[in-house]
């Protein structure tokens, strides 16, 4: 329930700042032509319950009640207010912080893995350029794209295009699909993966590549439930996993995998200080596990509070997250 409130919070925002623009617009043209009135008190009540930023538009741009102190006072006030929490917002779901890892694979040559994780494409700057120059800054050996990339219910296949066109840049870009790849199969998906593969992005939706000291697999999200894309993998050499969902760990363990990068949780949203992260996308409350790093027996796995947001527009004490590992 929790990501219906916060839809319906953002598009009642909206709606009822919008409304009481257009009310204070209004009410200027009837008493312009003596007609009868909106009720002041109605007027002022909308500011109150969220639309003092229309309001407040609404009284300077149509030079309206701003004479009278029971509006020239409250709705600035008010619009002052909410567009201080409307900062906070957007700074809670802008700002971009890295996050590092170190994971002993027994290498003889250190990397440095950039995970990005959720994107939905989220807008960080034309062409992605904020969130590309961090990633830039940490000079990656591989950037792994683990799922997400897309959203469902906001759609945008160029902003996430923009990010890996930027990425593949950078360095060689692997990416895997989650659960809202999943759902937006079809022509314009395809279309899509057709063009990431033109840009030179390696898709490793059930497949793997044999990187030197290492393997690189990836599972797609469409086959956690039921995985059998490939069997044992060379066993002289540690294997680093792409999968989607954090939850899975029995099978990534079947797989023998030694380092696992996941994402999908959204570090559950906001995360409270001292009890951690609220609701997991599989409406578990306060799940055990929402962003770090874990081992069990001997595998590790990373869980990205990722980049993005899908039907919840809204993160707090959880800012946009790309993760660094430094693999040894
Ligand atoms: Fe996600």
């Amino acid at each position: 329930m929790f990501i219906i409130y916060a839809m319906i919070l953002v598009y009642y925002l909206f709606a009822v700042n919008t409304f009481a623009f257009i009310l204070y617009g209004l009410d200027k043209s009837y008493a312009r032509k003596n007609k009868r009135r909106i009720p002041e008190a109605t007027l002022l009540f909308l500011a109150w319950i969220g639309g003092s930023i229309g309001a407040f538009l609404g009284m300077h741009i149509f030079r309206h009640k701003t004479q009278k102190r029971k509006f020239s006072i409250p709705v600035p006030a008010l619009a002052v207010l909410e567009v201080i929490i409307c900062i906070f917002c957007l700074y809670q779901n802008y700002y971009l912080v890295t996050t590092e890892y170190q994971a002993d694979l027994g290498l003889e040559n250190d990397i440095t893995i950039v995970q990005v994780s959720d994107l939905h494409n989220q807008f960080f700057g034309p062409g992605q350029s904020f969130l590309l120059s961090e990633i830039e800054k940490q000079n990656p050996d591989i950037i792994v794209v683990t799922g997400d990339a897309v959203d469902l219910t906001h759609t945008s296949y160029g902003i996430a295009k923009d990010f890996f066109a930027g990425a593949v840049k950078i360095a060689p870009v692997y990416y895997i699909t989650g659960n809202h790849e999943v759902y937006l199969k079809g022509e314009k998906l395809d279309k899509f993966f057709a063009e990431l593969e033109d840009l030179g992005v390696v898709r490793l939706d059930d497949t793997y590549i044999d990187a030197g000291e290492f393997i690189l697999a990836g599972i797609g999200d469409a086959s956690l439930d039921d995985f059998d894309a490939y069997g044992a993998f060379p066993e002289d050499k540690p294997v680093i996993l792409l999968g989607h969902e954090p939850q899975y760990i029995e099978l990534y363990q079947s797989l023998g995998a030694d380092l696992v990068l996941t994402g999908h949780y959204h570090g559950g949203q906001i995360i409270i200080p001292g009890v951690g992260g609220l609701i997991s996308p599989e409406w578990e409350l306060f799940p055990d596990f929402y962003e770090g790093i874990r081992v069990y027996d001997g595998m590790s796995v990373v869980l990205s509070r990722g980049l993005g947001n899908s039907a919840a527009p809204v993160r707090i004490n959880n800012y946009p997250e790309i993760v660094v590992i430094k693999v040894t």
